[in-house]
């Protein structure tokens, strides 16, 4: 398995939305724009990210990205924007996390 390197997938496939809140999409580093939404748990925003929510497109569109590199980009968008939150680690999805 490649190893998946979070600000790379994020740069590569999210930041063109969630870097500049296009489309109302919560933007990466906004702790407020992602407030209400940080209160799911980090399994249901992935699951959101992988199947698509609302104006989210499901895998921001690439419909062949694998699980894990969306999983290892929404990471990094969640602790850019909530460095010192604890986040939950809902087994399978965090079960490889390295801290
Ligand atoms: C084409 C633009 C676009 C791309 C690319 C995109 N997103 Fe989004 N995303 C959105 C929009 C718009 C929303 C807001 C959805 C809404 O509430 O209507 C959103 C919302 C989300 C949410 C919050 C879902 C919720 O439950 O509130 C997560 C998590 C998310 N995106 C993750 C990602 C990840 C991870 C990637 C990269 C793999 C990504 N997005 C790429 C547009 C995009």
């Amino acid at each position: 398995m490649v190893a998946v390197n979070g600000e790379t997938a994020y740069e590569e496939h999210c930041s063109g939305c969630h870097e500049t809140g296009m489309l109302g999409s919560p933007i990466a580093g906004d702790a407020a724009d992602w407030g209400s939404r940080s209160q799911l748990w980090d399994a249901v925003l992935l699951d959101h990210a992988i199947t698509g929510y609302l104006e989210m497109p499901a895998k921001g569109g690439k419909a062949d990205l694998p699980d894990e590199v969306v999983r290892s980009a929404l990471e990094y968008m969640l602790r850019m924007t909530f460095p010192d939150m604890p986040h939950d680690c809902n087994p399978p999805y965090c079960g490889d996390s390295q801290e």
